[in-house]
């Protein structure tokens, strides 16, 4: 089996962060999305990977390169408009050949649970294989209508009046049946070749789809309240390996807290789960819970929790941040000759001030 992740798209809900950084390159407790997908793909025991990229290509290969460090094999395929899912499997045609694939979507986070869908997929080796979980909001996911042995009997794309609970996730188990149902498509209404339209498209010729029912962590990562979710359920997974190497006799540091090689934690409070990216100084500050900073970050005289923080950003004298995401280099200070609020901020950022 071979796998085909797509890491292309635009990233519109993660504006301003996604016009200098593709999303899947987004980090979750200090490791990149898509890194999170690519080492489930090697769980799963294929080595042979596809990775769909957009205008954004060379960030991506510059963190994944050849593959090599995690086992992988990889080949770029470059597409240069995001024109749907669908669509990246006929650009992907030449390297998938006549081998059955997964496709994982480079920006959904999956914890636990899939390998096992990849050995029930080898095992009964339906000519399609979907994961679905139920979620209360139907309408903005791909949403499927299973028989009593579950086994598809509909897939509509983000439907305003869903049928069913159960959405598809970003993972897909495919035998060569899907190219002739790709081959057939059209453009949908947002101009897209759509994946679940050839899922639909096998249905309609009778072929076997079957869904399997996803236990573990799910989540579309494709904004922040999203992002901060995951990154608080893989940093409650966090073990510290008990290295307080770089944390000075006037600091504390609680629970689970993950020190980075040459991170430096000086006069500073840290409450874990927590994890310190390399070369970033802490001081005098007050981190955590739920929290990843960066490589890279100098924290002085700040206060956060819930966060991400993205590597190189600097926060100087701000308490009290709370569920924000900070972009890379960015500097979050107290201004030292301005009485008032003095932002410079990018097209698309989000500033929430308190009442
Ligand atoms: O997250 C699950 C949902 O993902 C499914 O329920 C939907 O059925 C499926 O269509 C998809 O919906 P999204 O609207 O969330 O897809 P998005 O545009 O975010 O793209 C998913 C990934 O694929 C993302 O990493 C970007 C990449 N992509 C997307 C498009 C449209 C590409 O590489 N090329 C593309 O042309």
């Amino acid at each position: 089996m071979k796998a085909l992740i797509l890491s292309g798209g635009t990233g519109t809900r993660l504006r301003p962060f996604t016009y200098s950084i593709p999303k899947q390159l987004v980090p979750v407790a200090n490791k990149p999305v898509l890194l999170h997908c690519l080492e489930n793909v090697r769980d799963m025991g294929v080595t042979q990977v596809g990775v769909i990229v957009g205008s954004q290509e060379d960030q991506i290969r510059a963190v994944v390169g050849d593959g090599s460090a995690l086992g992988l094999d990889i080949t770029y395929i470059p597409q240069h408009l995001p024109l749907g899912l669908a669509h990246c499997v006929l650009i992907a045609r030449d390297f998938l050949g006549d081998d059955d694939f997964v496709m994982y979507l480079g920006d959904n986070m999956l914890v636990g649970g899939v390998t096992e869908a990849a050995k029930v997929f080898r095992t009964q080796r339906p000519d399609a294989g979907v994961l679905v979980t139920e979620v209360t909001d139907p309408r903005q996911f791909g949403v499927a209508e299973l028989d009593s042995e579950g086994r598809v009997t509909a897939v509509v794309e983000k439907p305003l009046e869903p049928r069913s609970n159960l959405a598809l996730i970003g993972v897909y188990f495919f035998t060569p049946a899907i190219h002739d149902a790709v081959a057939r498509l059209r453009p949908s209404a947002r101009g897209e070749l759509e994946i679940t339209e050839a899922i639909q498209g096998l249905v309609d010729r009778n072929h076997r789809v079957t869904a399997e029912q996803f236990t573990g962590y799910w989540k579309d990562t494709g904004n922040v309240d999203d992002l901060l979710d995951c990154n608080r359920v893989l940093l409650d997974t966090l073990h510290s390996d008990g290295d307080r190497g770089g944390v000075d006799t006037e600091s504390l540091v609680l629970g689970e807290v993950v020190i980075e090689p040459g991170a430096r934690i000086i006069g500073s409070r840290v409450e874990g789960p927590v994890v310190v990216g390399a070369g970033s100084t802490i001081r005098n500050s007050h981190i955590g819970p739920y929290t990843a900073v960066g490589r890279h970050c100098e924290l002085s005289g700040a206060g956060i929790s819930d966060s991400i923080i993205l590597d190189g950003a600097s926060i100087r004298d701000v308490l009290d941040i709370q569920g924000s995401l900070i972009g890379r280099w960015a500097d979050v200070h107290v201004g030292d000759s301005h009485p008032r609020h003095r932002l410079l901020v990018g097209d698309h950022s989000q500033i929430a001030l308190p009442a």
